[in-house]
């Protein structure tokens, strides 16, 4: 029997608005109906029996982004992946068979109930603007780094002591997570493939639905979430902390994150 997200209420992202109610386009999704004239969801899925097939929208489609977004098709979600040239993805997502598309970010930001963005940090603030008008309610998971010289930067700029309550300020009428931006792609196509001991993947957001769906509806097969608790505590494991790309399993990273804080 499949899941429905409406009898969820723990899942209940509170910001979705009108139309485009986050909650509608789960319930839709699960149906398997056509919305916004986007991509058809659900029916797609084989009827797995515990997951809703998703629309995620992987914004930068390199090599963070293809490993994630190769992933998530291959566990029944539908993904757009993105890029200034989308033509430049199209050997990948015919490869990748129906559920991939491509196309440009503001694409994804209007198609897709979560955004994955993988992007040079510089990039943020231009595609967050482009994406603007239709990120309200939506969950972003960013796993984009900046480097440790732009990071002091930006802290120094923003006045905030941590890259992920910084970086969400680019997305205020979305909800932020911070996940992914700690392990290598490698990592998680080779834990996904069974070929090492499970990856554990720090995340960060403020409790509530969006943290959940994060962790139970997006998760990628073969890892394992640890959550740190809210933004700014992902510190440890930003660019220069000790929880920094270590790529280990769960326990380890949770006694490595442990001695950090
Ligand atoms: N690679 C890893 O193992 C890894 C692991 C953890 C986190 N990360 C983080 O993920 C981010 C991406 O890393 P990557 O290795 O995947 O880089 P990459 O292979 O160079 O991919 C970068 C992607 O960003 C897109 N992009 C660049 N500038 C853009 C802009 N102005 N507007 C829209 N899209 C833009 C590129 O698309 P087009 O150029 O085609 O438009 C491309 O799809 C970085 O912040 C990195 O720190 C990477």
């Amino acid at each position: 029997m499949k899941t429905d997200p409406f009898n969820d209420d723990e899942l209940r992202l509170p910001g979705a608005s009108g139309r485009r109610d986050f909650l509608r386009q789960l319930a839709w999704a699960a149906a398997g109906v056509v919305v916004g004239g986007g991509i058809r969801l659900g029916a797609e899925a084989g009827g797995r029996d515990e997951e809703v097939a998703l629309k995620i929208g992987v914004v930068g489609g390199g090599r963070m982004g293809s490993a994630l977004g190769k992933l998530w098709v291959k566990a029944g979600h539908s993904v757009l992946f993105t890029s200034r040239t989308p033509a430049k993805l199209a050997e990948m997502v015919y490869d990748l068979g129906p559920r991939a598309t491509a196309g440009v970010p503001s694409d994804a930001a209007e198609l897709c109930e979560v955004i994955f963005l993988a992007l040079p940090y510089t990039a943020i603030p231009e595609v967050a603007r482009a994406m603007a008008p239709q990120l309200r309610g939506k969950l972003i998971l960013d796993a984009s780094n900046p480097t440790l010289r732009q990071k002091v930067a930006l802290l120094e700029q923003e006045g905030i002591a941590g890259v992920a309550k910084a970086t969400a300020r680019a997305f205020p009428d979305a909800h932020y997570v911070r996940g992914f931006n700690a392990v290598d792609a490698s990592a998680v196509t080779e834990s996904a493939a069974g070929k090492t001991r499970r990856l554990g993947v720090p995340l960060a957001g403020e409790s509530g639905p969006a943290l959940e769906i994060a962790k139970r509806r997006v998760w990628a097969p073969g890892c394992e979430p640890v959550v740190t608790g809210d933004l700014l505590t992902s510190e440890p494991f930003e660019v220069g902390g000790e929880a920094y790309r270590i790529n280990v399993g769960a326990a380890q990273l949770r006694q490595v994150l442990a001695e950090a804080t």
